[in-house]
């Protein structure tokens, strides 16, 4: 199997369009060491040819630019990604979804609670109903139930509930469901090789400990370095942990939790514009390179081609 980074920022991007951080102002004029960032997606294939998407972000078409394996390459009207997977409601989830409306219908897997989502916050999977239609695929979270898709055989997908928040459009915002957000266990069942995908992660839970301890590779939520990032630079009135995100640092943070796993490669994905790891001189940076912790950035391949 391959994994594709096409997307390694949270909303916004890196830059972020009206955003003057240090990160932002520094990557701008030149002065920061650091990688330009699209917003959250990642594809994943076995054969090379077939490709789901994780998250359909609104970069999706500097994405599909920059990947010839997304591109058409049989017939007149053709793309290399066979289904879409919807981790959450998002938006910078979500809607590189309209930018997919002139082709076939789309398979889109997600659960109850995000169809619904795209149905009323957000009406998404309603306006794809005049363009290319939208064949909902159920994902059960509860319990969690592995599924194979008929295109990309090979992979087992098995999604994943975790503790977070529905989008603020949602009109279950303040009153959360098992299935708002998922992550997602991706197998390639033949070469026995794993990878847990989960940009929105908010909380250690014991039912995640063995998709923590037994992937080959995680994936994990790299929104914020500290809880009051946000706070603390005048942008927002909720900490990182409120808005369904786990910071780095900090007592029981992602570094501390990431810790106890010796197995896996360990990657941050899903990284906001002010979070320190993105100036890659920055001490922060220093500090997750002696943990064994790497950082996502687009283009970054992860291939488990190899059978063992
Ligand atoms: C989040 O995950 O909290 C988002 O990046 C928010 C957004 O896309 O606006
Ligand atoms: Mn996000
Ligand atoms: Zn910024």
């Amino acid at each position: 199997m391959k994994l594709l980074v096409l997307g390694s920022s949270a909303g916004g991007g890196f830059p972020q369009w009206n955003c003057n951080c240090a990160n932002c102002s520094g990557l701008r004029r030149g002065t920061l060491r650091a990688r330009a960032r699209t917003q959250s997606s990642i594809a994943v294939s076995v054969n090379g040819d077939e490709w789901l998407l994780i998250n359909a972000s609104p970069d999706i078409h500097a994405q599909i630019r920059a990947n010839a394996c997304l591109q058409p390459g049989r017939r007149l009207r053709d793309t290399g990604i066979a289904g879409v997977l919807l981790i959450d409601a998002q938006i910078d989830h979500t809607t590189g979804l309209f930018m997919l409306r002139e082709g076939k219908p789309l398979d889109v897997w997600c659960t109850p609670q995000v169809r619904y989502d795209l149905s009323a916050g957000n009406p998404i999977f309603r306006v794809l109903e005049h363009f290319c239609r939208v064949r909902w695929q159920p994902l059960q979270v509860a319990p969690p139930t592995s599924f194979t898709m008929a295109a990309l055989p090979g992979l087992l997908l098995t999604p994943v509930p975790l503790a977070s928040k529905a989008p603020p459009f949602s009109p279950h915002r303040h009153d959360a469901h098992v299935g708002d957000n998922i992550g997602v266990l991706i197998e390639d069942v033949a070469r026995g090789r794993k990878i847990f995908y989960a940009p929105g992660f908010g909380a250690m839970e014991p039912q995640l400990e063995p998709y923590l301890a037994e992937a080959d590779c995680l994936l994990l939520d790299g929104t914020f370095w500290t809880d009051d990032e946000m706070i603390r630079l005048g942008l927002s009135t909720h900490t990182a942990r409120a808005i369904g995100h786990l910071p780095q640092s900090g007592p029981n943070g992602m570094i501390e939790l990431l810790a106890r796993y010796p197995k896996p490669r360990k990657i941050l994905i899903h990284i906001n514009n002010t979070n320190p790891i993105l100036d890659e001189d920055s001490p922060e940076r220093a500090e997750l390179a002696r943990h064994g912790i790497e950082v996502a950035h687009d283009g970054m391949a992860i291939d488990y081609g190899d059978a063992t």
